[in-house]
This record gives C-alpha cells, sequence and structure tokens, in this order.
C-alpha cells in the first residue's frame, strides 16, 4: 500500500487519479484550500471517494500553493511515496487575466513544493502535469518531448518555468521527479469554462429545452483531445516507471473546436449551425492553431496508449450531461 498526496485533488484529474489509486488499494491525501464553500463536487458527488473518507483512507488537508509552511506540513504529516502535483491555476485565457497570480500558483507554487519536497521527503517520487501548451505554435507537427518550447501565454510560460525546475531538481538533487507533457483531455468532470465541457453542456440543454444559444470565441483552433482517465492511467505510469523522465500523453489526432460542436450536436440530433454564435468575449489576445501530439515514447516505454477515442470522448461528454439534466448519473 503506497501513500499518495494529490494537489489538485478537487479538479478533474485529482478525481480520477484518487478513485484509481483508491481501487488499487493505496491510502490518499489531498491538498485543499480555504474556500467560503465546502462543496466540493468532484469528490462528494463520487460515492467510493465519500466511502473512502469515512473509512479513513482519503484525507483531506488545508494547505495553499502559495504558502510555503502549509506545503511542508502537509508533506511531513503525510511523509508520501508519490506526490501528484496537479494544482495550480490552469484555464488559458484567464491566465491573460491573471498573469501574476497563475505565474504564482502554476510556476512557484512548484517550486514551493519541490523545495518542500527535497526537505522533507526526498525520497518520495514526484509527477507534474506539464502541458502541451509550452509549445506555442509549435515549430514541428506532431509534437514530440523534443519539440522546442515557445509558450505564448502566461500559463504556458509559467509551464514552462515548472517543467525545467523538474528537470533541474531531477539533475541537480537527483530527486525522482518526473512530468507528464499532457495535451487536452476531457470528460464529464471538465471544468465548465473549458470548449468541451461548454459544449457538450449546451447541447444537452438545448435539446432539453433550457438553452437557445451557445456563445463561443472561435471554432477553428484544432486540439488534440482525449479522455481524462485515458491520461490518469499514462500519469501513473510515469510515476511508476524505473526511472524519472518526461512523457508526452496524447491521442495523436486532432479536431477542430467546429468538429466538436457538430459531433456534440449530432448526439442530439440538432444542426449546431443554428444555435453556436461567435462572441468576442471568449477570443484569446493569442491562441495556438493546432496541437497534435505523438505519444510513441510513452507507448513504446510504457505501454500506455489512449482507449477512447474522438467520437466516444464526445458522445459520453453529452450523455452525461443528458443523464445529469435528467436526474441520472453524476454532475460534477
Ligand atoms: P482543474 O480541473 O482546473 O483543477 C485544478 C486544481 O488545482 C483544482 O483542484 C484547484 O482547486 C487546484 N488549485 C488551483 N489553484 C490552487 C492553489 N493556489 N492552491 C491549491 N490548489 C489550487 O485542472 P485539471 O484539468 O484537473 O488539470 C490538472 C493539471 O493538469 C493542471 O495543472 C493543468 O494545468 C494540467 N493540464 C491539464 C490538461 C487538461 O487538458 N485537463 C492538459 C495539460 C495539463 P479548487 O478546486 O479549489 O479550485
Ligand atoms: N474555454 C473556451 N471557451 N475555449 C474556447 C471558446 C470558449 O468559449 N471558444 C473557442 N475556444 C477555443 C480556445 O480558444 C482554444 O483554442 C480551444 O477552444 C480550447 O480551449 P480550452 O478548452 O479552454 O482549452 P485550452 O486548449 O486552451 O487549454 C486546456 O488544455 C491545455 C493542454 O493543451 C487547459 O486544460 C490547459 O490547462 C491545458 O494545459
Amino acid at each position: 500500500m503506497a501513500r499518495i498526496l494529490v494537489t489538485g485533488i478537487t479538479g478533474q484529474d485529482g478525481s480520477y487519479l484518487t478513485e484509481s489509486h483508491l481501487e488499487s488499494g493505496d491510502e490518499v491525501h489531498g491538498i485543499v484550500r480555504q474556500s467560503s464553500l465546502l462543496q466540493r463536487t468532484r469528490l462528494d458527488a463520487i460515492p467510493a471517494l465519500l466511502e473512502a473518507r469515512e473509512a479513513g483512507r482519503l484525507t483531506l488537508h488545508y494547505a495553499d500553493l502559495s504558502d510555503t509552511s502549509s506545503l511542508v506540513a502537509v508533506m511531513r504529516n503525510v511523509q508520501p511515496d508519490v506526490v501528484y502535483h496537479l494544482a495550480g491555476q490552469s484555464h488559458v485565457k484567464i491566465s491573460f487575466d491573471l498573469p501574476e497570480y497563475t505565474a504564482d500558483s502554476t510556476g512557484l507554487g512548484t517550486l514551493r513544493l519541490l523545495e518542500a519536497l527535497r526537505s522533507v521527503a526526498p525520497d518520495a517520487r514526484f509527477f507534474l502535469a506539464a502541458t502541451s501548451e509550452i509549445f506555442g505554435e509549435a515549430a514541428e507537427s506532431p509534437q514530440t518531448e523534443t519539440t522546442p518550447m515557445n509558450p505564448i501565454n502566461p500559463y504556458a510560460a509559467a509551464k514552462v518555468y515548472a517543467l525545467n525546475l523538474v528537470r533541474i531538481y531531477r539533475q541537480a538533487y537527483g530527486l525522482f521527479a518526473c512530468a507528464g507533457i499532457l495535451f487536452n483531455h476531457e470528460s464529464p468532470r471538465r471544468g465548465e469554462n473549458y470548449v468541451t465541457r461548454k459544449i457538450a453542456r449546451a447541447a444537452a440543454r438545448i435539446a432539453r429545452g433550457k438553452q437557445t444559444e451557445l456563445h463561443l470565441g472561435t471554432l477553428a483552433p484544432k486540439r488534440d483531445w482525449s479522455y481524462a482517465p485515458d491520461v490518469v492511467d499514462g500519469i501513473r505510469r510515469i510515476a511508476a516507471a524505473p526511472k524519472p523522465d518526461d512523457f508526452i500523453l496524447a491521442s495523436g489526432a486532432t479536431h477542430s473546436v467546429g468538429d466538436f460542436c457538430r459531433a456534440a450536436f449530432a448526439v442530439v440530433g440538432l444542426d449546431p449551425d443554428k444555435h453556436v454564435r461567435l462572441d468576442p468575449r471568449y477570443v484569446r489576445p493569442i491562441d495556438i492553431t493546432e496541437t497534435r501530439g505523438d505519444a510513441s515514447k510513452a507507448r513504446r516505454e510504457l505501454g500506455w496508449a489512449p482507449k477512447t477515442g474522438f467520437d466516444a470522448l464526445v458522445r459520453l461528454m453529452v450523455d452525461a450531461e443528458i443523464a445529469a439534466l435528467d436526474g441520472r448519473g453524476e454532475a460534477a
């Protein structure tokens, strides 16, 4: 039985990762921050996680990425075998509105956590959720682990810093510090202001007569979309690898935002052209045209490959929204 510490446990990936480790019989600890509402939907709505909390196999600890002493205290109390660092301000457009907070939580937060690890739990394995955003308008397609970094937004710049720190702490101090260079991954638990969840939710709500229009910034950008539980499986493999390294986790396929709309509206038998409106409020100062990842290193060295294709992903997300509207299934 391993002791697992997860930052970002209340997020999409954190909830799937927690479920996965609990299923393996591990003890999971999560960092949560103070907020005025105690409701944590992605943890509270999942019966297995509630049961694990009651049984003492899942424990939440108050800490914040901006508070070094809180991170050291949690690390000292938990004495983890593996730390998954998933927390931080992760919305690209919002990173233009909150550049300093993004740099502090996503960039410096990683530094604080690595320092806490180095001083209190240097034998623990450390995993960072890095991102395809580090490549910006990439110099090559598909992107590999050696594609040059060229960030074009404050979030990506903070993640470049965080990824460089992981590499530095691995080399300088011999820590087991590794990273997943994660391409977009989605699920019914995705945050509501990310485009796939926004589209899936709107398609379902329009089909049920609760909404008439969907406002999006642009339909043109293409992303390499995977299913979050598949990526979480890859994250576990990276953290369990014989040696610390960085791996791309991606599907290798790319689709536009418009493709996602067409596929989602088709699930409920609707024509997106009748409902989708372009809205400048959701346009970014600069945006990546296309991402496409080459996960052959993860396939070769870790035996990882995504199981869920684009059409199945879109369908399961829309079906989940319909089920939630109809009072069935989990509502993240
Ligand atoms: P998410 O759903 O937005 O969750 C973010 C988590 O970070 C939440 O638990 C949030 O807590 C926590 N957090 C934010 N600021 C914090 C702070 N100052 N102190 C403590 N906790 C804080 O993100 P996700 O989609 O699961 O992604 C997980 C990680 O993977 C992120 O680092 C993201 O950048 C990276 N990533 C994601 C994707 C993707 O497609 N999903 C792709 C590449 C990389 P609250 O619940 O309190 O807000
Ligand atoms: N969110 C959002 N809302 N995006 C929109 C909208 C809209 O109304 N309209 C168009 N888009 C476009 C964005 O401009 C972007 O090109 C694309 O849809 C995807 O946007 P998001 O779903 O917000 O994801 P992202 O690609 O910017 O970032 C996500 O993936 C990264 C990995 O590549 C986040 O999860 C990041 O944290 C992650 O690192």
